[in-house]
């Protein structure tokens, strides 16, 4: 990612995919990459050769990293990894022009560099965290500038804008009930172009990969849900993807966190998981080397990629209401539109089996038998 190889940059005039040469990134493992991120793309298998040809002609395109009113998880999540995948180093590759938290430079040695990639315009803009507008925006200054100047300032000559994290979307925590600096996210602000929300607080770092892999190979970003998420990533509901399914199928849940349910890994449902209204790749990209998410680590979802987390999500142990029996599917359009604001048209688009979930099933996640013992207890029964 960009942590570990900072200083890796291209030599003028190299392409991408003669620079992962280089890096000693063979052909087989460059072409296995570009075969995966065309399944996770949601493209057919045969578009591989399309995706290895744009990254290995590919100059390095621009990045200008906007830091606004944030916490710098989104930056941790995306830089945490030990040993650079190939992934990583196509995020190495780009020029990373600016970036309060990863960057080289300061001061105005850091605004140059900025300034200089805004004159040649075409860069991709990526921004963590939200937009504070109360008392005229005084609660996140860089260089004496608000957040929102410096965001519609940069906007303006990007090719693509990609909202990553919570906080950009929809101002996540800081925007949670009183909002007191007037949180917002990106698209209140950035309202002539698409947006595209690389759901999650944190984001998985595979998704935004994946999609500056996909503007790099089609020049455009990939298509998404009425809320402006790729839908190859969050076509599909936490829930239908969770290795503690077969629990929830069951009738096992954990009822404490120190329970035997607990212990056992059954499901989180009555602890108040929200994996049945959260759309999120999660369960099969995770985290720290495909080692970790919440749910693998024993803790509910709270549906971080939901819109307007954290409001729509509290209080968090809390389980869901009335979410249904046994074919939980039935009751998603009503979860949708109560309780997360999705539209019919996204649930529907959400609906579709999407890439991502022949990757589950290709992961053969763990089946979950029933020991079938006694009456199983309602998931819609109270809490
Ligand atoms: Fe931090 Fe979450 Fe906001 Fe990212 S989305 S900056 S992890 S609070
Ligand atoms: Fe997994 Fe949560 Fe669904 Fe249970 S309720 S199966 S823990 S997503
Ligand atoms: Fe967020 Fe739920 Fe994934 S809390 S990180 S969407 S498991």
């Amino acid at each position: 990612m960009f942590g570990p190889t900072p200083t890796l940059k291209l030599a003028p005039g190299e392409s991408i995919g003669e620079h992962l040469a280089s890096q000693g990134v063979s052909r087989r493992d460059f072409l296995a990459f570009c075969r995966d991120t065309a399944i996770v793309l949601g493209l057919a298998e045969a578009a591989a050769p399309q995706v290895a040809h744009a990254l290995e002609t590919q100059k390095r395109p621009s990045v200008i990293w906007l830091e606004l009113q944030e916490c710098t998880g989104c930056v941790e999540s995306i830089t945490r990894s030990n040993d650079p995948t190939i992934g990583s180093l196509v995020l190495d590759l780009v020029s990373l022009d600016y970036s309060d938290t990863l960057m080289a430079a300061a001061g105005h040695q850091a605004e140059k560099g900025k300034d200089d990639a805004m004159k040649a315009g075409g860069y991709v803009l990526i921004v963590t965290g939200s937009v504070p507008l109360n008392e005229g925006g005084v609660y996140t200054m860089v260089a004496g500038r608000t957040a929102k100047e410096i965001l519609e300032e940069a906007a303006k000559g990007a090719a693509a804008v990609i909202a990553l994290g919570a906080c950009a979307h929809w101002g996540s925590v800081q925007a949670a009930k009183p909002n007191p600096t007037g949180a917002v996210g990106v698209r209140e602000i950035i309202k002539d172009k698409p947006v595209i929300n690389i759901a999650g607080c944190p984001p998985v770092p595979d998704v935004i990969t994946a999609t500056v892999v996909h503007f790099l190979t089609f020049g455009k970003l990939p298509k998404a849900d009425s809320e402006g998420r790729p839908l190859f990533a969050y076509g599909a509901r936490i829930h239908d993807q969770c290795p503690r399914r077969g629990h929830f199928d069951a009738g096992q849940f954990v009822e404490n966190f120190d329970d035997k349910g607990a212990r056992e890994g059954w499901c989180l449902y009555q602890v108040g998981c929200k994996g049945p209204q959260t759309f999120s790749p999660c369960p099969i990209f995770m985290w720290n080397e495909k080692t970790s998410w919440p749910i693998g680590a024993g803790h509910p979802c709270i549906g971080c990629t939901e819109p307007h987390f954290w409001d729509t999500m509290a209080p968090f142990y809390k389980r869901l209401p009335d979410v249904g029996g046994w074919g939980i599917e039935q009751s998603v359009d009503r979860i949708g539109a109560t309780l997360a604001g999705l539209t019919v048209a996204g649930v529907a688009a959400h609906a579709t089996w999407t890439a991502v979930d022949k990757m589950r099933r290709k992961r053969e996640l763990p089946v979950v038998t029933n020991p079938g013992a006694g009456p199983r207890p309602q998931p819609g029964g109270e809490a």
